[in-house]
């Protein structure tokens, strides 16, 4: 993992969605130089992996074009739970240097992987209460999922020179435009379309992050099941559509009993959490990913789980110059959040 210090795009190739963002520094903070999507084809990346690698770098190219990209360099991000690893963990207290030369012996018992077939990663917290120990965030993602990404992004002519993962792109997106509540627990949890990827902060840091192999699909699919129609019509229903023979009210309470999945992973995820500490609250959810555009979907999560949810703003601290469609980008802005975590990874790198 390489950082660069240019400018750069962030790309989030997600297996529905292909977002890129750019983020200029101005003198007051941010401005947005860049915000474009487009939708792929279904089966292109499954389950974190590419499948068609040559039909990704056409719709990569086509994003390429339709955006006018400026820039070669671009960081992108993995997820999924068959390919990334994050784990917080606690080791005697080293140095950095002295982590770097034992990381890998460390990680092994943590990784289920073959520690040979991974690209690790770690940062230092701190020290712990206890004397002599400290907090690790251990990061491992297989080489070759890494190598498919980069090799695919390569071969649409663009130069990425950061790896990042979902997790750590949606925190480095909240930090850039949220106050850390130093005494809180925030959950950030970003719905796509296959994955569902869950950062909890304990004020402002990584505690808990988990990637499940679970997202809006299911909804699409719920749909096309129940009315039987295709996958291009499933998901206008899902936005609030009609389509001939079935109207979106109809549609709708299949896309509210199809959520139920997705909530209930939501729901353990978090019991996990707070099983692992005695008396964690949480304080809020701030909701990112395509799912977070399904209607009263913030709604219907809260009432499941009984906490706060919020729709991301990632451009809440990134102005929107006055030649954008700010009115598109702000509808369309929950999709962007690992893609502006990304463009913003420049600053203060880990
Ligand atoms: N306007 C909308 N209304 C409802 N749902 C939407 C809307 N736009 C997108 N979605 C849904 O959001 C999902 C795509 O979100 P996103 O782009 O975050 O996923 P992705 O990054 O491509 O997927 P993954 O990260 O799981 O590979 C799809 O399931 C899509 O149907
Ligand atoms: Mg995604």
């Amino acid at each position: 993992m390489i950082f660069g210090s240019k400018s750069t795009i962030g790309l989030d190739i997600g297996s529905s969605y292909i977002k890129a963002v750019q983020v200029k520094d101005v003198k007051d903070g941010y401005e947005l130089a860049m915000f474009d999507m487009i939708p792929t084809a279904p089966e292109l990346i499954v389950d974190g992996a590419v499948i068609d690698s040559l039909r990704l770098v056409d719709f990569l190219k086509e994003l390429r074009s339709k955006a006018k990209f400026k820039t070669k360099d671009c960081v992108i991000s993995m997820s999924g739970h068959s390919s990334v690893i994050i784990k917080r963990i606690t080791l005697p207290e080293m140095s950095e240097d002295e982590l770097e030369e034992s990381i890998r012996f460390e990680a092994e018992q943590y990784v289920p992987f073959d520690i040979d077939d991974v690209n690790i990663d770690f940062q230092i917290l701190g020290p712990k209460e206890e004397p002599g120990q400290m907090d690790v965030i251990l990061v491992a993602v297989k080489k070759d999922i890494i190598n498919e990404f980069v090799t695919v992004v390569k071969d649409a002519g663009m130069n990425p020179v950061i790896v990042d993962v979902d997790a750590f792109a949606l925190e480095n997106m909240y930090e850039v435009n949220y106050e850390i509540q130093p005494e809180a627990n925030t959950v950030l949890v970003n719905i796509g379309a296959s994955t569902i990827t869950l950062n909890i902060l304990k004020g402002g840091i990584s505690a808990f992050t988990r990637d499940s192999a679970i997202g809006g699909n299911i909804i699409t699919e719920a749909i096309q099941k129940e009315f039987n129609v295709t996958y291009e019509d499933a998901e206008k229903l899902k936005f609030g559509e009609s389509v001939e023979g079935v109207s979106s009210d109809e549609a709708m309470s299949i896309v509210y009993s199809a959520s139920e999945d997705i909530f209930t992973e939501i729901s353990r995820s978090i019991e996990y959490f707070r099983s692992t500490a005695v008396q964690e609250e949480i304080n809020e959810v701030i909701l990112c990913g395509g799912c977070a555009l399904i209607r009263n979907f913030d709604e219907m999560l809260a009432e499941r789980i009984n906490v706060n949810v919020s729709v991301v703003q990632p451009f809440r601290n990134v102005r929107i110059p006055s030649k954008m469609d700010s009115a598109y980008i702000e509808e369309m802005a929950p999709l962007a959040a690992v893609a502006t975590g990304l463009a913003l990874r420049r600053h203060g790198d880990r």
